[in-house]
């Protein structure tokens, strides 16, 4: 990446943003399931250049003990960027920023889980920038939401993400870097894809409360649009690890497509 100028403009005067897309689109976003061999599961997501991997071990035993919760699992998110991930080298130690982040990240995905399956054991998930270029919270919970359901944690439900921001008097839906850096504010989301329950809302910048009541609309269409990608990654990954295997196709597909909003996505036996 080459160093950063502030550009002279966010949006032309057309309406449109840097990168040519429409204030209310979002950039390319590539999903994979089951990327990391290690990992009990895992994901991927390019979203635009922002690049994540997230992996899952456990449920397991908790180390160190006196973290342990009696009556449920302990959900441990760790968010990293790697040095190289930003245009000047992120120093390896790990930040404020990463650590609140980290955070943030667990206390969007926990309401999806069913935690308490698992008293006094731990759920651990890490997450990698290996390049970010905006939105990378948002980016992280989308794929460490699909790396918990490969892992076979019991779920509730997918924990889609986005970013709302504004520039230049116009809301803009999932900001790139220069969009978030030059940019008049940013409203990171997430949300329990079968209620549209919000469990993560930030803001950074000032909002009026039409604009805010604005953006959060545009953020759930935005997420009910991820929510679908993020359904489709999984059946792609489960049709074809079943092909390999030989199982029966048709039936597994059939079993797919029942709402993985109804804790199904972690089998069968925790009905
Ligand atoms: O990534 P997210 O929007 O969730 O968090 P942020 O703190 O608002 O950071 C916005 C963007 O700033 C990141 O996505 C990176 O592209 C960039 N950034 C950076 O260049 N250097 C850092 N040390 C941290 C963030």
């Amino acid at each position: 990446m080459s160093p950063e100028t502030k550009p002279d403009f966010l949006i032309n005067p057309e309406g449109l943003r840097i990168d040519g897309r429409r204030t209310d689109e979002m950039r390319p976003i590539e999903l994979k399931v089951g990327v990391l061999k290690q990992a009990d599961g895992s994901a991927s997501i390019r979203q635009g250049n922002t690049y994540i991997l997230a992996a899952v071990y456990g449920p397991r035993e908790l180390h160190p003990r006196h973290l342990t919760i009696n009556d449920r699992a302990y959900l441990r998110c760790v968010y990293r960027m790697a040095t190289f991930s930003v245009p000047d080298r992120k120093r390896p130690a790990p930040s404020r920023r990463e650590r609140e982040i980290s955070m943030v990240i667990a206390n969007a995905l926990k309401p999806a889980l069913f935690l308490e399956d698992y008293p006094r054991a731990v759920v651990d998930v890490f997450i990698q920038v290996i390049q970010a270029d905006g939105g990378t919270r948002c980016a992280a919970i989308n794929a460490a939401s699909l790396a918990l359901a490969d892992a076979g944690i019991p779920m509730k439900t997918l924990v889609p993400a986005v970013a709302v921001g504004k520039a230049e008097g116009k809301l803009l839906v999932d900001l790139g870097d220069e969009e978030d850096k030059y940019g008049g504010g940013d409203v990171p989301m997430a949300m329990l894809g079968t209620t549209g329950e919000i469990t993560l809302l930030q803001q950074d910048g000032s909002f009026a409360k039409e604009e805010l009541v604005e953006a959060m609309g545009m953020g759930v269409t935005a997420m009910k649009y991820i929510l679908e990608l993020q359904k489709e990654a999984l059946k792609s990954a489960y049709t074809k690890k079943v092909a390999v295997e030989g199982e029966e196709l048709d039936e597994y597909e059939d079993d797919l497509e029942t709402d993985l909003g109804e804790a199904e996505i972690a089998g069968e036996e925790d009905e």
